[in-house]
């Protein structure tokens, strides 16, 4: 369990990365009214999905197996938990898969549009959206790796 606990904190960081510079890369394209590419953007959005969806696989294993997830709240029930607790129990796992869901939309919306604007726009709402619900529920205390 430790083994998981410690890929899903090394991760955290890969995934944070790619997702700002996803996110970064469809703003700029946007204001810039710049063609998308397959090479670059197309890559770049993609690379952020899969990054995430793994994360979201480390993180549901955690979420049943490890004592700060579902076991926690079997403990002392919903109403029983701390703030930190509640944290990483409930608000990281739920925000988090709600975050997933919004990048995931906006790789499916991306692939909708023709036009270059469009598309850059899909991915900087949605994905950004989703960093930013991401960001809100870190364990930052937590995590010191
Ligand atoms: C991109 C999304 C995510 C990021 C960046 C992320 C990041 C993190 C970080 C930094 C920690 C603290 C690790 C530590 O103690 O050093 C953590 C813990 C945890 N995460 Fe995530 N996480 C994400 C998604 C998820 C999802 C979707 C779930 C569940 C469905 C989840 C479940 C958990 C659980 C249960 C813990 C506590 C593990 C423990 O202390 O044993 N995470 N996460």
């Amino acid at each position: 369990m430790e083994i998981l606990q410690n890929v899903h904190s090394y991760l955290a960081y890969v995934v944070l990365l790619v997702l700002l510079l996803a996110v970064f890369n469809a703003i700029i394209g946007f204001a810039g009214n710049r063609m998308f590419t397959l090479e670059k953007d197309f890559r770049i959005s993609l690379f952020a999905l899969i990054l995430s969806h793994l994360q979201l696989i480390l993180g549901l294993l955690l979420f049943f197996f490890s004592t700060s997830g579902l076991k926690a709240i079997q403990a002392v029930g919903m109403g029983g938990l701390n703030a930190p607790a509640r944290l990483l129990a409930v608000e990281h796992p739920s925000i988090n898969i709600v975050a997933i869901v919004l990048i995931t939309i906006g790789w499916s919306r991306h692939k909708k549009y023709m036009e270059g604007k469009k598309k850059f726009r899909a991915i900087a709402i949605f994905y950004g959206l989703g960093l930013l619900l991401i960001l809100s529920r870190i364990p930052w205390s937590k995590w010191f790796y």
